[in-house]
């Protein structure tokens, strides 16, 4: 029997309600086809840094590594709000994402069929959207030094680095063109090109990648007018490849296309083997506890392990099959329901995604 070695960090808030879904999700999977799935527990975020005084302490870091995919919930809540920025939840997932150099942040934004009167758009403009956004995760204005806080003239004055190496830009674009390849084959690079010289750098640097993939229709928009046409006909995109900034910025607004954050899984690879998979959404601390929260996000982002950590791409098209049965016979979580929808829990959910998986 394949045993696969899971570090399971759930994290803050409602972290530890969506991950034991997911993990549910697994083991069913795991049943149905004589799979292992091995899950270490560690901590991260602010539940690490009650314990260790860092969110990210060297032994979920170690776990990590040694690990064969992580599966991450969510970090954050505004008890730690007064901390340092150096101990600050959010800080682990930087940390982790370097440490791990997970350079490839996958976050798909697909609009269910069953879902489109959620969406704050019109049903015609988000009906039949389906867009993959890259983004670079490791660069950009995240890492890039100098930065920091001083005073100059006697005022304080403040700068971070926006900077790329052509290396960083090449291994993400061949990342983006080969994602490209396996879907509509239409790669849209969105940067700053007018203003900025690491976009002029990222643009030349893409143009000169596309050249190895002939097949991929290549094409270049700036991040502002990115952002309006997300919004005015998003069903014009396939691929999208950004920076880290860019990428952040444009990824949380497409997922607002879908209806709900609660939906949308990520993946973050890197050059060897190990990934990272996540929900896109937060921690939900306000939610805590309550059994609310939809475990769609986590679940949909162990599918995506299994896919792109394990191969197993069956048996992850059955996780997604389980996932859209729910959906079409009407059993929602709160933040998706609709009239005429049964709602259901957290727990609820991942029993209703289970039982698809096993029957
Ligand atoms: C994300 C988040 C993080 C980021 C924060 C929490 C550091 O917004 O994963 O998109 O900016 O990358
Ligand atoms: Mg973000």
């Amino acid at each position: 029997m394949n045993t696969y070695n899971i570090a399971l960090l759930a994290g803050d808030g409602t972290g530890k309600e969506v991950t034991d879904e997911a993990v549910k999700i697994l083991n069913a999977i795991g049943e149905k086809y004589s799979i292992n799935f091995k899950f270490e527990p560690a901590l991260i975020g602010g539940c690490a840094y009650d314990v260790y005084k860092t969110p990210l302490p060297d032994e979920t870091l170690n776990i990590a590594k040694s690990s064969d995919a992580v599966l991450l919930g969510a970090v954050g809540d505004w008890k730690y709000d007064s901390l340092p920025p150096e101990v600050r939840p959010e800080r682990a997932l930087l940390g982790i994402r370097k440490g791990l150099n997970l350079f490839a942040n996958l976050r798909p934004a697909t609009v269910y069929p069953e879902l489109t009167s959620l969406s704050p758009l019109k049903e015609d403009i988000v009906s039949g959207t389906d867009i993959m956004i890259i983004r670079e995760l490791t660069g950009d204005v995240y890492f890039g030094t100098p930065k920091g806080i001083e005073l100059k003239n006697g005022e304080k004055f403040a700068f971070n680095n926006m900077c790329y190496f052509e290396n960083e830009i090449k291994r993400i674009a061949h990342v983006a063109f080969k994602v490209a390849m396996q879907r509509n084959k239409k790669l849209c690079s969105v940067d700053k090109a007018n203003v900025l010289d690491v976009s002029r750098l990222w643009r030349e640097t893409v143009i000169g990648i596309s050249k190895e993939y002939p097949e991929v229709e290549l094409s270049h928009m700036y991040v502002d007018n990115a952002a309006m046409q997300i919004i005015k006909n998003p069903k014009q995109f396939d691929v999208i490849l950004t920076g880290n900034i860019f990428g952040d910025i444009l990824s949380d607004e497409a997922s607002m296309l879908s209806g709900s954050l609660g939906l949308l899984p990520s993946a973050s690879l890197s050059e060897r083997k190990l990934a990272l998979y996540e929900p896109i959404h937060g921690s939900a601390p306000d939610l805590k506890g309550k059994n609310i929260v939809n475990p769609i996000a986590t679940i949909l982002s162990a599918a995506l392990m299994l896919k792109y950590s394990f191969n197993l791409n069956k048996e992850h098209d059955v996780i997604v099959t389980a996932v859209r049965k729910a959906l079409k016979e009407g059993f929602r979580t709160q933040d998706i329901c609709q009239i005429g929808s049964k709602t259901v829990t957290t727990s609820e959910m991942g029993n209703i995604i289970k039982n698809n998986i096993l029957h």
